[in-house]
């Protein structure tokens, strides 16, 4: 099985970011990366957050025309697609019009393919629990909730396959301290502890990493939006 990443394509009306990202780049390297994926008959694709950011004065409007450009980019590829969403995708959409308006389904869910579980997180929970859509975006205080790490040990217990592990923000203690979830030692106790978990894979961390941890695989993507080159991944499982 061969699976298509890219993550934190930053897409918005300008192009640079700060100096440092470029949206309009990142569109074209996902353009690449999805021709890429297609010719190399990728059974999934996953984009691990942040496919949007803002400029000033930007409304909800704006932001969701920023999302529907990206995804129409990614529907005309017809692969089967799935979204995590990063602190920037909750700037001005609540996770109920994520869902509603632009389709995308919201963690925690499982993906069953081909006899691997992927299963999907959601850490973008500020230290009381509180989703960033309602308590506003802190990147630097994500956590993944109660109910999501219970949902995590259920279908780790009920997995009779591998699994492998997507969140936006940082389970590898090897990044940077405030890209890492402020709960990420104990997720990395319920992971290990599992022994299913094959690989776990993020983004966030612009620079990248990569990193055993446990005797798993951490992977976390670089940037669409700053790498040198196309950073998009295919993994084979
Ligand atoms: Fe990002």
């Amino acid at each position: 099985m061969k699976i298509g990443l890219f993550s934190d394509t930053h897409y918005c009306n300008c192009e640079t970011i700060g100096g440092i990202r470029n949206p309009s780049l990142a569109y074209e390297r996902t353009r690449d990366a999805l021709e890429i994926f297609k010719k190399e008959n990728v059974d999934l694709c996953f984009c691990l957050g942040d496919m949007t950011d803002h400029v000033k004065g930007d409304t909800k409007e704006d932001i969701k025309g920023y999302f529907e450009k990206m995804l129409s980019l990614i529907k005309s590829y017809n692969l089967p697609f799935y979204s995590v969403p990063g602190n920037h995708d909750y700037l001005m959409l609540t996770r109920e019009e994520i869902e509603r308006e632009l389709g995308l389904k919201t963690p925690p869910y499982t993906v069953e393919y081909q006899g691997i579980s992927f299963i999907i997180l959601d850490a973008n929970y500020r230290f009381d629990y509180r989703c960033f859509d309602e308590a506003g975006v802190e990147w630097t205080d994500s956590n993944l909730p109660p109910f999501q790490v219970e949902y995590l040990k259920n279908q780790l217990y009920k997995a009779t396959s591998p699994v492998i592990v997507l969140v936006h923000e940082n389970l590898d203690p090897n990044t940077d301290e405030n890209h890492i979830i402020k709960n990420a030692t104990e997720i990395r106790k319920i992971i290990k502890a599992s022994g299913k978990v094959k690989m776990v894979i993020q983004g966030h961390y612009h620079s990248g990493k990569s990193s055993i941890i446990d005797e798993i695989p951490y992977i976390t993507l670089s940037a669409m939006c700053e790498a040198k080159e196309n950073p998009y991944k295919i993994i084979e499982i």
